[in-house]
């Protein structure tokens, strides 16, 4: 409050990134700016959320005077950001990158899995140097600030297994201590991660009234972006855009709406990622939508090889959405040997067993965009086949998932076999190897490992902010 004036000063728009950094970098995003957010009130709601998100936080460190005063440099930060991008656009074009001796010295400093010395390269890339360059970068440089305010479980606390399991394995992992890319201070942080946990907010304030639940939820997530807008001078610097929010839940983009700064201008990393529900490839980011059932980390297998794949297409799923209905409505009554296509699995059956002996794994969308057959396919070796409108996958900024997948529009369901039938064996076995190739990426490690799924999503975020130059 007493510093609104100072604040008011430095509140300038983004200024949009000139540069393009890369063909698969994304391309520079202006926002439509404007007022903050509003909501339906409800002192009991208020109540139920300010007894967990103190406006006094409990774990907050102390922060320096000179960050609340509002005078915040952002010129370093964003001088070495620009020589990250022009380093990119460098690897982009094909240029001989710094030595490697130099590189792995500097990341034995803050890097455990050193000796994990992973180069992409291939097909399933869209520009293999490129991404390699801009994921050192991010090692060397990318700092990121979990804001502390808030209480589990609605902040820093989600769900780790089931469905949504990668909002909470997320959350843990940015905030565990051993997190190499946590910033020691807002101060030399580049991206600011709202740490609420849509699903808990699901879970606990849904359950508490159903009537006016969404905008009860929203009201939560609203509080939240003012405590931190108002106690810190990061949020009103951007308006929002170098912050974070990461959530599996359905609802996600929904509550999202809570404030119009977090939806026009923050990052959203969401499992629903529908384009038809306001999702921005340029500035959200698809996040994987991984199911651990029992909250156990898995990994991959190569499922059968691809002789011993006798089965051409296999789903197994509920009659969710129309997309589902169109696929089960067409080929559940023809009882075609080659489409093992179910809505219950008939009792005995194992679900992973039959996608590792499949030569195709159907991934419709479900009641959303969103399926966790995505990287079950991946982790059984099955090539997906991806029926859905509107649906950027998962890494599509790094990954060209049309190298290790088939894409089949809703329309042309009754096509399917013909279409799964139509790829030749040399091409099958190419998008199988492929397949395989990506699941590094799809695997969730705890603590996180180079180049995996959690560091893949920060991968993401990093390429997000990158783009978007703050003024100075
Ligand atoms: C739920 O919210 C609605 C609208 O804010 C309110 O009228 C109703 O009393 C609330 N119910 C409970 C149980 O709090
Ligand atoms: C950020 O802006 C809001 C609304 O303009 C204002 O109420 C708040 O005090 C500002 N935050 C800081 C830290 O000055
Ligand atoms: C694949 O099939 C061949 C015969 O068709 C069989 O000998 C082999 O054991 C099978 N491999 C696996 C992994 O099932
Ligand atoms: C994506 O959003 C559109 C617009 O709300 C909706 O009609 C469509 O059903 C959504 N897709 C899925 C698979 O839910």
């Amino acid at each position: 409050m007493e510093n609104g004036g100072r604040v008011a000063a430095i509140a300038v728009p983004l200024l949009v990134s000139a540069l393009f950094v890369a063909a698969f970098l994304l391309p520079p995003y202006s926002s439509s700016l404007g007022g903050g957010g509003g909501g339906a009130e409800s002192a009991s709601i208020r109540e139920h959320f300010l007894r967990h998100v103190p406006q006094k936080p409990s774990r907050t460190p102390p922060v320096p005077s000179a960050q609340l005063a509002g005078k915040v440099s952002v010129g370093p930060i964003e001088e070495s950001l620009a020589r990250s991008r022009a380093a990119i656009r460098r690897a982009a074009r094909g240029a001989p990158a710094a030595t490697a001796a130099a590189e792995n010295a500097r990341r034995r400093r803050s890097f455990k899995d050193v000796g994990d010395a992973f180069v992409p390269r291939g097909a399933i890339y869209r520009n293999p140097r490129a991404f390699h360059r801009s994921y050192l970068e991010m090692e060397r440089k990318f700092k990121i600030w979990t804001y502390r305010e808030g209480e589990p479980p609605l902040a820093h606390l989600g769900p780790s297994a089931d469905i949504y399991s990668i909002e909470g394995q997320f959350l843990e992992e940015i905030e565990d201590p051993r997190n190499p890319f946590a910033a020691r201070d807002p101060g030399e942080a580049h991206a600011f991660l709202l740490p609420v946990s849509v699903c808990n907010l699901v879970h606990y304030i849904y359950r508490l009234n159903t009537t006016a639940y969404m905008a009860h939820m929203r009201r939560a997530l609203a509080d939240y972006v003012d405590v931190v807008a108002h106690k810190y001078p990061y949020w009103n610097r951007s308006r929002g855009a170098d912050h974070v929010i990461v959530s599996c839940h359905d609802w996600a983009p929904l509550v999202s709406e809570a404030n119009r700064e977090l939806y026009a201008n923050a990052i959203r990393v969401l499992c629903n990622a529908n384009t038809s529900e306001g999702f921005r490839p340029r500035k959200d980011a698809t996040l994987p939508e991984v199911n651990l059932a029992d909250g156990l980390l898995r990994r991959p297998t190569l499922g059968l090889p691809p002789e011993n794949r006798t089965t051409l297409a296999f789903f197994a799923g509920g009659m969710h959405g129309h997309i589902r209905r169109a696929l089960l409505g067409y080929w559940l009554g023809r009882k075609d040997p080659d489409m093992d296509i179910h809505e219950y699995l008939p009792a005995g059956q194992d679900y992973h067993a039959l996608m590792a002996r499949a030569r195709f794994c159907l991934c419709p969308s479900g009641f959303e965009v969103a399926s966790p057959r995505v990287v079950e396919s991946v982790f059984t070796g099955c090539v997906p086949v991806i029926i859905s409108d509107g649906y950027p996958p998962p890494f599509s900024d790094v990954l060209d998932w049309s190298k290790m997948s088939v894409t089949v529009p809703p329309a042309r369901i009754p096509e399917l076999k013909a279409v799964l039938k139509g790829v030749s064996e040399r091409r099958y076995r190419v998008l199988r190897a492929r397949v395989l190739q990506a699941q590094r990426h799809f695997v969730v490690h705890r603590p996180a490992r180079r180049f995996d799924m959690i560091r893949m999503v920060l991968h993401s975020i990093w390429l997000r902010r990158i783009n978007v130059r703050l003024p100075y």
